[in-house]
């Protein structure tokens, strides 16, 4: 079911902050910052040469990753996203094998544009999980 890492996403406090240290102390290529209101983020990406890194900051009152920052407040590492080639049939094969997909179960559209999922990460040795149709 799983190909590849599509990108490791990093949950911080201050986005520009964040990005310029991987732009100047990591020597990195990063994006634009990008807002995701549907996702209550704002997103940069690091560029590299075999995947990406998803920075992310919280948007609006109601970001799913405020709580996480209020544990870790330097950050920390808050999914991994894989992909996968069809999501909704990734998404009934793991609905059939017990493990919990977030929301209503539907795919919404991710930062690349494409379908995404998350996975409860209880069911993932403590790893929230993302899919992204590939
Ligand atoms: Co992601």
């Amino acid at each position: 079911m799983l190909g590849r890492v599509n990108h490791i996403a990093i949950a911080v406090p201050d986005l520009a902050a964040a990005a310029a240290t991987y732009r100047d102390v990591l020597g990195a290529r990063v994006s634009q910052a990008q807002a995701l209101p549907e996702h209550g983020v704002t997103v940069v990406f690091v560029e590299l040469a075999n995947t990406k890194v998803e920075l992310l900051e919280p948007l609006g009152p109601t970001s799913p990753i405020t709580a996480f920052l209020a544990k870790n407040p330097s950050g920390g590492m808050h999914h991994i996203c894989y992909e996968v080639e069809d999501i909704a049939s990734a998404r009934d094969a793991l609905k059939a094998a017990g493990a919990r997909v977030l929301g209503t179960g539907e795919p919404s559209v991710g930062a690349h544009g494409k379908p995404v999922l998350f996975l409860h990460p209880k069911d993932f040795n403590g790893t929230l999980i993302e899919l992204e149709q590939a």
